[in-house]
């Protein structure tokens, strides 16, 4: 056990043989039903991933899916900091992630002892912090949002509030923009949704006049002020679905699309371009996860989440507070 778990911290994920004549899917759903255990995934995961899941949703929806089960055990087929949030909802119960190298380059713009002197310099503000970003980030915090909810939980604070937001510059630009207050922002972003061409998002629109541009907030203020609809990716998913258009021009992790068009299968949809021929859509941190090594993950139980106890203790008011203020808004 000693030499799997030395190889887990090299690799980032179990590396055993699998028999290649087994049938993987069949396999999942066996050890699920003997563990009583959950696959919560999100949405920029591979399509078969999403397919297996019990559970498919952005991060507001997952956090409260991990809140509200169970199970015994849960496999978060996701990044580290969300399988991080599952955890400190259910310290009790065993959190498992198929890959811990799945990491989130939002979260790793913000190291909390950075973002503790920075917030020394404001006292009289209150935290909100993106749910993107480390355990001991959300410790140093006074409420978590995601992109689902930062808009009604910044409007649902006194006025003369004064606010910190972080660590995404984009998507607290865009709470300052719609909510007018006067935030202060942390200086981090995502790598996936700073990519994407301006130029070359308007050029597709002109070639496909009858579709609708729509954008994440964690991209830049430039492609946001194009979009004819902004939101988090259940909120893309639903607009998708409602609208009446027939065509999609898509700025967020490609994943996403994999529902899109599952929910809509008469409609099409075109991820929007990046700027560098090179890149894609793809987040590089949420595709490390396998199918194969869930399989692993969930037969070996590990890699498993483990957090220290006070980070628990001091992470968990600021998320609670973000799913109570959520549930009185019916969000
Ligand atoms: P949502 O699914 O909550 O919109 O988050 C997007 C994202 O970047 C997750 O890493
Ligand atoms: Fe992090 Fe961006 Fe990947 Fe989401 S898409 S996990 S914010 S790097």
């Amino acid at each position: 056990m000693t030499a799997i778990v030395g190889d887990i911290q090299a690799k980032g994920y179990l590396d055993v043989a699998i028999d290649p004549t087994l049938d993987l899917i069949e396999e999942i759903n066996k050890l699920k039903k003997e563990k009583n255990a959950v696959i919560l995934a999100h949405y920029y995961q591979e399509p078969e991933i999403q397919d297996i899941a019990d559970y498919i949703g952005d991060s507001l929806g997952l956090s409260q899916e991990a809140a509200k089960t169970d199970a015994d055990v849960i496999v978060f087929a996701g990044v580290h900091f969300m399988a991080e949030t599952a955890k400190i909802l259910s310290p009790s119960k065993k959190v498992l992630l198929p890959d811990a190298h799945a990491g989130c380059s939002l979260s790793d713009s913000c190291p909390p002892h950075l973002f503790a002197k920075f917030k020394e310099q404001y006292p009289d503000h209150l935290v909100i912090t993106y749910v993107n970003c480390t355990a001991e980030l959300k410790a140093l915090s006074d409420i978590v949002c995601t992109s689902s909810n930062a808009v009604e939980i910044v409007e649902s604070l006194p006025v003369d509030q004064k606010i910190i937001f972080g660590p995404d510059r984009n998507l607290g630009a865009y709470v300052k923009k719609k909510t007018g207050r006067d935030l202060v922002l942390w200086n981090g972003a995502c790598m996936v949704h700073e990519i994407f061409s301006q130029e070359k998002i308007q050029q597709l629109m002109h070639s496909h006049p009858t579709a609708k541009f729509i954008a994440h907030p964690e991209c830049e203020d430039h492609i946001l002020a194009m979009a004819d609809y902004v939101g988090s990716t259940a909120g893309m998913l639903k607009f998708t679905q409602k609208d009446p258009s027939q065509k999609y021009i898509v700025a967020t992790e490609s994943g996403i699309i994999h529902q899109m068009q599952k929910a809509s299968p008469g409609k099409q949809f075109i991820p929007a371009p990046p700027n560098n021929a090179c890149a894609c859509n793809d987040c590089p941190h949420m595709k490390l996860n396998t199918l194969e090594k869930l399989y692993n993950c969930l037969k070996y139980e590990l890699p498993a989440i483990e957090l220290d106890a006070q980070v628990i203790a001091a992470a968990q008011r600021p998320i609670e507070r973000m799913l109570e203020i959520s549930a009185q808004l019916g969000l």
